[in-house]
C-alpha cells in the first residue's frame, strides 16, 4: 500500500480559541484568527501496510503509545472508514521545534497528519475537508491547513467548523519573535484547559465579545494597521489568560520572565517600535513585529533577564505534500 509525507507549519493565534461547545468534535466557543509560522514545521510520513500488526507512532525518534497514539488513531480511523482501507499505519513525525512549550506542536502535527494520512489512503480532500479533519485531532490544527493569515469559522457542527485563509503570507511581512522563557512541557495541556474555561465567571463575557475582536483583528490585518493589530491581540491574549487564571482550578501559565517581556514590549512600543505580544497556553511570549524591525526586536529580547532563546518565524504557507 502507499505512503505519503506532508509538512505543516505551527501557527500563533492572534485571536484565541479557548473553550469548546462540543469537546469531542472540537467545535469551539468562538472563532479565532492566526498566522502560520514558516520556520516551525512538522514533517509527517504515513504508511499503510497490510503487514503491520497495529498502528504505531514514532514522534521525534521515539515510539509513542497510550493517549498520544489514540489521538492519532482517531484521524487514521476516520481516513480508513472514508477510503475503505483496512490496513494499519505507521506514522513517523518530526518537529523542528521544542514539543510542549506552548508553541502549539499539536497544530502542525495534526495538520500534517490529516494531509499525509488522507493522501496515503488515496483520498483527495478539499482544503476545507482537510481543515475539518485536522480539527478533530486538535482544534488549532484546522488553522495550520490553509496558508498565511487564517480564520477559523466556529460553525455549529462538524460540517461548518473549519478554517480558511484570509490573506496569503506575502500580504504582510510580519515576523513572530518567540521569546522562550521556559522550554519544558506544560503542566496542564490545552485539552484540559478548554474544559476548565467554563468554570471561569468571565469566559461567557470573553466569548460574547469575540465577534467584535475578530472584526478588529481581521480589519487590522487586511489594512496592515499595526497599531490596531497590537491593541486587539494584546487585549485578546490578556482576556484568555484572565479566564485561565480565574478557572477552577486556576491555570497560571506565566513565569516571571513572561511579565518582564510584557513590560518591555509595552515600553518599546511607547517609544515608537512596532511590537505586540501574545501568549498561548504556556509561558513563552510571541512578539509580533514587522520584518524591518525583527533583528532589533530579537536582539532586545535576547538581552532581557529570563529569556533563554528567541525563535524567529516569518508568515508561513499552507500544509503541503512533500514532493
Ligand atoms: C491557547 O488546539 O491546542 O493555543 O483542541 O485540545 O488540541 P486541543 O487544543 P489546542 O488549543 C489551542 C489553545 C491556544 C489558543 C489558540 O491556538 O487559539
Amino acid at each position: 500500500m502507499s505512503s505519503a509525507t506532508a509538512i505543516a507549519h505551527a501557527n500563533i493565534a492572534l485571536i484565541k480559541y479557548w473553550g469548546n461547545r462540543d469537546d469531542a468534535l472540537r467545535i469551539p466557543a468562538n472563532g479565532s484568527i492566526s498566522m502560520n509560522l514558516a520556520s516551525l514545521t512538522t514533517r509527517t510520513t504515513v504508511r499503510f501496510s497490510a503487514s503491520l500488526y497495529s498502528d504505531c507512532l514514532i514522534l521525534n525518534g521515539r515510539p509513542v503509545a497510550g493517549a498520544g497514539l489514540e489521538r492519532v488513531r482517531l484521524i487514521l480511523d476516520w481516513v480508513r472508514a472514508r477510503a475503505g482501507v483496512g490496513a494499519s499505519a505507521e506514522v513517523v513525525s518530526e518537529n523542528n521545534f521544542p514539543t510542549g512549550a506552548g508553541i502549539a506542536s499539536s497544530a502542525s502535527a495534526f495538520a500534517a497528519l490529516a494531509l499525509a494520512a488522507s493522501h496515503a489512503a488515496g483520498l483527495s480532500l478539499t482544503e476545507i475537508d482537510l481543515s475539518r479533519l485536522a480539527r478533530r485531532g486538535s482544534g488549532s490544527a484546522c488553522r495550520s491547513v490553509p496558508g498565511g493569515f487564517v480564520e477559523w469559522h466556529p460553525g455549529n457542527d462538524d460540517t461548518d467548523s473549519y478554517a480558511v485563509s484570509i490573506a496569503p503570507p506575502e500580504h504582510w511581512d510580519l515576523v513572530d519573535c518567540i521569546a522562550i522563557v521556559h522550554a519544558g512541557p506544560k503542566a496542564v495541556g490545552s485539552g484540559e484547559g478548554h474544559v476548565l474555561a467554563w468554570t471561569s465567571p468571565i469566559q461567557a463575557a470573553r466569548v460574547a465579545d469575540a465577534p467584535r475582536r475578530l472584526d478588529l483583528c481581521r480589519r487590522a490585518l487586511l489594512n496592515r494597521d499595526f497599531d490596531a493589530l497590537a491593541a486587539v491581540i494584546e487585549l485578546d491574549s490578556d482576556l484568555m489568560h484572565a479566564v485561565m487564571m480565574t478557572s477552577r482550578p486556576p491555570l497560571l501559565y506565566w513565569q516571571a520572565a513572561t511579565i518582564t517581556v510584557f513590560h518591555a514590549v509595552r515600553n518599546w512600543r511607547a517609544q515608537g517600535l512596532p511590537v505586540a505580544y501574545t501568549v498561548d497556553a504556556g509561558p513563552n511570549v510571541h512578539v509580533i513585529c514587522p520584518n524591518q524591525v525583527h533583528v532589533e526586536v530579537s536582539r532586545r529580547l535576547r538581552n532581557l533577564p529570563g529569556v533563554q532563546e528567541v525563535l524567529v518565524a516569518p508568515v508561513g504557507g499552507p500544509a503541503h505534500l512533500e514532493e
